[in-house]
């Protein structure tokens, strides 16, 4: 009867990998849509350089770092690499009239936001059914930094982190708790707590700690630290693919049932903060307290730790509230994948009902 019920169970395991694979196929971008957006960007470089000649215009986010599913949005930040410069917010507001002028985009300047932006959207067309949403930002090179910290993690182990990372984001937006502005987490923050539960809670790790690992040659402090903070990590991908082989051979769905199970039930929601760069701190030893001080806005329910921004809480616009769906939707997937369903297919459809 056990051995039976063994065998049903790593049916349904490799079943559930396999539909994973198939499921997130079919959500890439497809190579037309990314010839689209990498046009779009031309143009509004172009567009931008009659203001500021020695601007480029960059891709950060997911169309920069292998996340990006159908239709997501594209993230730009535009560098000036000369001496004299505007600051963000004066940029945001000429380049908002230069586009609102220039293009058919609906433009929306926030010039006076923590990191000011415009934000551009296209109406859908014929060649474009979903339109297209854009926000560009001025000198974030930190961004790009993170996109590519990103980036790298995702190519040691494409298989198994993209499929993981990609099934997260449609499934977090389907269940409605990938919503910052509401109380609940964004995408950024549901990539970095795949990567700190493949780096430091698996055991053996999936993933090396690239933060972590020693330089190939001694690097300068200049080299290494942007704006005060150390954004250095091995980069060296071919070589990483060659050296780092991990001994944990867990199939996806293996990793994704473990990731639900940790993060209702094992992670320190209360004391601890998730951090890719040094693994599990404590709240109190960074200084993050939930107290609200009165504001009623609550902060810091759950910490996880920039990997470059050491001081800044990538989950701080979650609430009670919204961390409190976010546990109870991890438990629902847990249970969904625990009930030893028969049919893979339906499971994840249940998933992301
Ligand atoms: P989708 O837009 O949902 O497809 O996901 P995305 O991968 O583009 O993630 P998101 O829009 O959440 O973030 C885009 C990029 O902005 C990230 O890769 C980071 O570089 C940056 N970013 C987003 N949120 C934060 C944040 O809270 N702190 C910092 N430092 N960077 C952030
Ligand atoms: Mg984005």
């Amino acid at each position: 009867q056990q051995h039976r019920r063994l065998i049903s169970r790593q049916r349904f395991i490799n079943d559930f990998s396999q539909c994973l694979y198939e499921f997130v196929i079919q959500l890439l971008p497809t190579a037309e849509e990314m010839a689209v957006k990498e046009d779009v960007r031309k143009l509004l470089e172009r567009l931008i350089r009659t203001i500021e000649p020695d601007s480029r215009l960059l891709s950060f986010g997911s169309s920069a770092n292998g996340f990006s599913l159908k239709n997501s949005d594209m993230d730009l930040c535009c560098l000036i690499d000369s001496g004299e410069r505007l600051n963000a917010s004066d940029l945001v507001t000429m380049v908002g009239d230069l586009l609102e002028r220039e293009t058919k985009f609906h433009v929306k300047p926030l010039p006076h936001a923590r990191i000011p932006i415009v934000k551009l959207t296209l109406d859908p067309s014929p060649a474009l059914p979903f339109g297209i949403a854009c926000d560009i930002g001025f000198e974030n090179r930190l961004a790009l930094e993170n996109t590519r910290l990103l980036m790298c993690y995702a190519s040691i182990d494409p298989a198994r982190v993209r499929t993981m990372v990609l099934f997260l984001k449609v499934w977090s937006k389907r269940r409605k708790i990938n919503s910052p502005y509401k109380g609940t987490l964004s995408s950024y923050g549901y990539v970095l707590l795949v990567i700190y539960f493949l780096v430091h809670v698996k055991n053996p790790p999936v993933l090396p700690n690239l933060q972590q690992m020693p330089p190939l040659r001694p690097i300068s402090e200049e080299e290494t630290h942007l704006n005060g903070y150390n954004i250095w990590f091995f980069d060296d991908i071919e070589l990483l693919r060659q050296r780092w082989k991990s001994s944990n051979t867990e199939t996806v769905a293996e990793l994704l049932i473990d990731f639900f199970r940790f993060y209702s039930r094992d992670f320190a929601y209360n004391t601890g903060v998730a951090s890719i760069r040094a693994g599990l701190l404590k709240k109190e030893t960074k200084g993050w307290f939930t107290d609200d001080h009165g504001t009623g806005r609550e902060r810091n329910r759950l910490c996880i730790e920039d990997p470059f921004e050491t001081d800044f809480n990538v989950a701080r616009c979650v609430t009670k509230d919204g961390l409190y769906t976010i546990r109870g939707e991890f438990m629902r997937a847990s249970r969904i994948l625990q009930a030893r369903p028969d049919r893979a297919i339906l499971a994840l459809a249940q998933l992301c009902e």
